[in-house]
């Protein structure tokens, strides 16, 4: 089976992680797996599947992650490509899920060149925001969340090379 790239887009660190996670779980099932920031992938030659973590933000896919889809159109083709996204935060509830759910799906449109064989959401991580003294008064700060779900990430992750395979 030809190399499978893992990369991803994160700007607090999170995706990076689950990513992470998913590279280590390919690898212990015997694969060679290459791990980068989308930003560090100046071509998709060699690679036999792609797997891209991203998270949304402001309903859309990270910035890198859609620049890297657009600036790869045409050498996705052939690959086989898995994607996953990190989003719900909020109460990370089905509402919230439901939500983040719908812009994925949006998104995924702008890109008709990706047929995902697999394709999750998993729930994001957020730091606490505090908003400062005065508008405390008037709006909560959010607090700390992480709804990252290790169980459902491994099992998508272990699930993945019957998926890819050539
Ligand atoms: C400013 C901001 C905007 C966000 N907008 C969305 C959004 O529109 N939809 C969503 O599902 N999640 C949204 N999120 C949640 C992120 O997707 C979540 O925190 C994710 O884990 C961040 O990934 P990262 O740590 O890899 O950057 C937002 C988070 C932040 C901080």
């Amino acid at each position: 089976m030809s190399a499978i790239l893992v990369a991803y887009a994160s700007t607090g660190g999170s995706t990076r992680e689950v990513a992470e996670f998913v590279a280590t779980t390919l690898r212990d099932a015997g694969l060679e797996v290459v791990l980068k920031p989308v930003t560090e992938v100046p071509s998709l030659e060699g690679y036999g599947s792609v797997i891209l973590g991203a998270p949304l933000y402001n309903t859309l896919l990270h910035t890198d992650a859609r620049l890297f889809l657009n600036r790869n159109k045409v050498d996705f083709d052939g690959l086989k490509v898995a994607i996953f996204a990190l989003g719900p935060v909020g109460k990370g509830d089905a509402g919230d899920f439901k939500g983040s759910q719908r812009q994925l799906d949006m998104e995924l449109k702008r890109f008709p060149w990706i047929k995902p064989v697999a394709l999750a959401l998993f729930g994001g991580k957020m730091k606490a925001t505090d908003a400062g003294f005065l508008l405390n008064k008037i709006f909560k700060p959010t607090p700390a969340v992480d709804y990252r779900d290790w169980d459902a990430i491994k099992a998508w992750a272990e699930a993945l090379p019957e998926k890819i395979k050539d």
